[in-house]
């Protein structure tokens, strides 16, 4: 049986939902049913970096570390769904006074499996990076989330990426009774005639509920005497409004432009031994993009669990891996200190 959020009681049994698995993640994946996930999202050890007690990732050569991850990311794809994602989140490594380039290896070796596309590199920008200068070249401070699709098809929602700040405005705008009052104030002002003026009052009621509820993000408006025309000359709709109707209203929709950037700071949880935690807020903009409201999301490198954290403050199901039985004992209790949320899409 295919999992659904809908039939996720009944899949519970055979799926380890919302649970963190301690082992390696290349046996527990196989057990998997094909295209049972919306999205992977994972960061692997990075090669050298670190020894995190067994695993990958202190691989001789560079070639060898490709080829152990891409049989990982081949049965990535064959768990996700067809309109589901894979996001890896990869860093680069020095030897030998040379960057060695690893993250796109890694990416052209995964695209040429044939069996995904890569839709973006989105670049993580770490405003604290770690505070060690060097003589001989500058502080990496960056690292790629690489997403890759397993068809055209993919699940995506543009519109809930990097949102926060628009509903955060919004928020705003939802206590503040004073918006638009200086416009009534100004259509009373003006010289529109007593039938403009009830026009205007009423579309800007209108408008001013429209943010409000959230439909639009703000809005101007311009009145004839009070404003300026629009520059140029041209006789264009706003300045037959404004000429034939005495005003007009222009709405912002607050399509900011959606970059493949996301900047926070490194994170660090406190009491929390893991030596490499990536960002929740960076996960939760991929869950916000790639996956619905009670999606399964697979992470078989598990770490101290932010993807775990990440989904559980979003409404969205999980499964973990991590092959260090203390990380996994540990993410456990961090996702079950969470506090409740309440659930915002
Ligand atoms: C870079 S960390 C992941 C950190 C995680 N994203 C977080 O925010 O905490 C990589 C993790 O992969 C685990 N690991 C390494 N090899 C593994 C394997 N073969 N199977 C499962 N986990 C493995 C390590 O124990 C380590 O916790």
């Amino acid at each position: 049986m295919q999992y659904t959020p809908e039939n996720a009681q009944k899949v519970g049994d055979a799926l380890p939902i919302d649970q963190i698995l301690c082992g390696d993640n290349l046996d527990l994946i196989q057990k998997l049913p094909d295209c049972s996930i919306q999205l992977v999202i994972t960061s692997p050890p990075y090669f050298q970096q670190r020894d995190y007690g067994g695993g990958m990732g202190n691989e001789t050569d560079v070639d060898e570390y490709i080829n152990i991850l891409l049989c990982l990311f081949r049965e990535c794809t064959r768990v996700v769904k067809d309109d589901g994602s894979i996001v890896f989140n990869i860093g680069d490594k020095y030897m030998d006074s040379n960057l060695l380039l690893v993250p796109y290896r890694f990416a052209l070796a995964a695209t040429e499996t044939g069996l995904v596309k890569l839709v973006n590199e989105v670049t993580w920008v770490k405003r604290n990076p770690t505070p060690r200068q060097f003589r001989r070249r500058l502080v990496s401070s960056t690292e790629p989330f690489f997403h890759f699709a397993k068809s055209d098809n993919y699940y995506y929602d543009i519109n809930a990426f990097l949102a926060q700040e628009r509903a955060q405005k919004q928020r705003n705008k939802k206590g503040n009774t004073k918006l638009g009052q200086r416009y009534f104030e100004l259509i009373s002002e003006s010289e529109l005639s007593k039938s403009e003026k009830t026009a205007a009052r009423k579309e800007l009621t209108e408008v001013i509920q429209e943010v409000l509820h959230g439909q639009i993000y703000d809005f101007r408006m311009k009145i004839r005497g009070i404003h300026a025309e629009p520059f140029g000359g041209q006789i264009g709709g706003r300045t037959l409004q404004l000429k034939n109707k005495g005003f007009t209203i222009i709405r912002m929709h607050g399509n900011k432009l959606k970059r493949d950037v996301i900047e926070t700071s490194v994170a660090a949880v406190k009491g929390n031994k893991h030596p490499a935690i990536y960002p929740v807020e960076v996960v939760e903009e991929f869950l916000h993009l790639l996956t619905r409201p009670g999606s399964l999301v697979l992470d078989p490198f598990m770490g101290s669990g932010s993807t775990a954290v990440a989904c559980k403050k979003l409404g969205r199901h999980y499964i973990g891996y991590d092959i260090n039985a203390t990380y996994c004992e540990d993410a456990r209790q961090r996702v079950s200190e969470m506090p409740k949320y309440r659930l915002i899409n």
